[in-house]
């Protein structure tokens, strides 16, 4: 049953969606650009094999083209005849966060959220240390690269089950690794997210089995894209 437009509950909604997005600009929208309903399957910033060996072109294809893409075709049924036809992803995220009753357009919204947010953490041949000022902001809050890097893996690699290991910014401006469950996102709690690494068993499993420790490692020392986090950082 699709809500009345013009009831209580939907107005309220509304107002809450406002304030939400009105929060996420006060975090700092990511540098990514993602549009209103009808919601796209982004296309990947590289080829399906760009990124083997460290992720095969068959983890990519698959994930890509099917998990990703299925997110995108669930919520766009999702939302048709409901109040958030027509609006920004990010409104739908933060509106339906935490309401047990929206939870089935807050999963797919955020996993395509985090999706189009993780392919663009992510570049051949990418990896290493980040660019000078971001490596300063990082010895800050970590101590050092080094002590950075040992947090980000095991904080990653010990979300259980399925979910998404997260640098981001808090409303300080400190640095921090975070981790966050199936299609949680780290704006609801205020963070701004600067990168992330997808540890849902499809993002892996074809390539490192039930080895995420050497996923989320080589992901870090060869993949992630810090030219991302700098603009996300802003
Ligand atoms: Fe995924």
């Amino acid at each position: 049953m699709h809500p009345n437009p013009e009831s209580a509950t939907t107005r309220r909604d509304f107002l809450q969606a406002t304030a939400a997005v009105a929060a996420l600009a006060s975090v700092g929208a990511p540098s990514i650009v993602l549009g209103a309903s009808p919601f796209t399957h982004m296309a990947l910033p590289w080829g399906e094999s760009a990124l083997a060996p460290v992720i095969g072109a068959q983890t990519v294809g698959i994930h890509h083209g099917k998990h990703h893409k299925a997110y995108v075709d669930n919520l766009n049924n999702l939302v048709k005849g409901t109040e958030f036809e027509g609006q920004p992803l990010e409104r739908v995220v933060m509106a339906t966060a935490g309401k047990a009753d929206r939870q089935a357009l807050f999963n797919n919204a955020g996993q395509i959220w985090n999706h189009d947010f993780y392919w663009h953490s992510l570049k051949p041949g990418g990896g290493g240390k980040p660019p000078a000022a971001l490596a300063a902001r990082i010895d800050e809050s970590f101590g050092s690269f080094e002590e950075f890097r040992k947090q980000f893996a095991a904080m990653t690699v010990s979300q259980f089950g399925s979910g998404w290991g997260w640098l981001v910014a808090d409303s300080a401006g400190k640095l921090k690794v975070v981790k966050t469950g199936n299609a949680e996102v780290p704006m609801t709690q205020g963070l701004k997210p600067l990168l992330t690494i997808d540890v849902w068993e499809h993002a892996y499993y074809l390539d490192y089995q039930n080895r995420r420790a050497d996923y989320v490692n080589a992901v870090i020392d060869k993949l992630l894209d810090w030219e991302f986090a700098v603009r996300n950082l802003g």
